[in-house]
């Protein structure tokens, strides 16, 4: 069968991938991601051709994995999280739709970055909430404040992925001063490094404070809404319940 399993392989701690992303890379003949990513599950690929998608960009991949299945193989395209987040499903459904392809895509779901870091924090997406990308490589950074005001006066819960790299350090300070806008300073804020996989940290601050601790590309931002609070060493959005 000419298939494409999508499979978002959670956030790297093999306790948190899924049995049925695992039932699809032993069914596959191609393995195509990311090195550091397949590293983590050497006993899954064992004798399956594997394409470290390292120096391909998404589209490329996509073609790529599509080629592969066009000639017969089952290929796997592994993300990190959920490949439905900011991964590779909708690329890979929208390269098929392109080239009018008959080839089957499954995707295959998996924990992503924001639940893996609200379970290091405790319970801050108890909730509404909003996940914001603050990466402006494909949208425009006018788009994105906007969004963040948006959600900001919709007193959401906010989570930013992608919210600081080498190249790209303002973005994160605008992105608090908006939020300063409608939020008091000392907003309980979460800081996940590395949630649920090796080299995991955390800090809680404050929306005054948060500036002060080191966020980078593996970091997702939690920041709470006007009833969130910090309980001991946790976050906690309350639901509503009567105590
Ligand atoms: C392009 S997005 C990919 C998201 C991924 N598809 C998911 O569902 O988690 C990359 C961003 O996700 C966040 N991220 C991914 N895994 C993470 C983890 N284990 N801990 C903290 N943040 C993570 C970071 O903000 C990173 O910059």
């Amino acid at each position: 069968m000419k298939k494409i399993f999508v499979i978002g392989i959670g956030p790297g701690e093999e306790s948190y991938m899924t049995p049925a992303a695992k039932e699809a890379i032993l069914a596959s003949d191609v393995v195509i991601g990311y090195k550091t990513y397949i590293d983590l599950i050497p006993h899954l690929v064992e004798n399956k051709k594997v394409i470290d998608s390292g120096m391909k960009k998404e589209i490329e991949r996509c073609n790529l994995a599509l080629d592969l299945a066009e000639e017969g193989s089952t290929v796997s395209l592994v993300s990190s999280g959920d490949p439905g987040i900011y991964g590779m499903a909708g690329a890979m459904l929208e390269v098929k739709g392109q080239r009018d392809s008959t080839v089957i895509i499954e995707v295959i779901p998996g924990v992503t970055a924001v639940s893996a870091a609200a379970a290091v924090l405790g319970a801050p997406l108890m909730h509404d909430f909003t996940v914001i990308s603050l990466s402006d490589l494909l949208t425009d950074w006018e788009v994105i404040k906007k969004r963040l005001h948006l959600a900001a006066e919709g007193d959401f819960v906010i989570a930013l992925y992608n919210p600081k790299s080498k190249g790209r350090v303002t973005q994160i300070e605008e992105a608090r001063d908006i939020l300063l806008k409608y939020r008091k300073k000392e907003t309980p804020v979460g800081i996940v490094r590395n949630a649920k996989r090796e080299g995991e940290a955390h800090m809680i601050t404050t929306l005054d404070e948060m500036l002060q601790h080191p966020i980078d590309m593996l970091t997702v931002v939690i920041i709470g809404n006007s009833n969130t609070f910090i309980q001991g060493n946790k976050i906690i959005t309350p639901r509503g319940y009567a105590l």
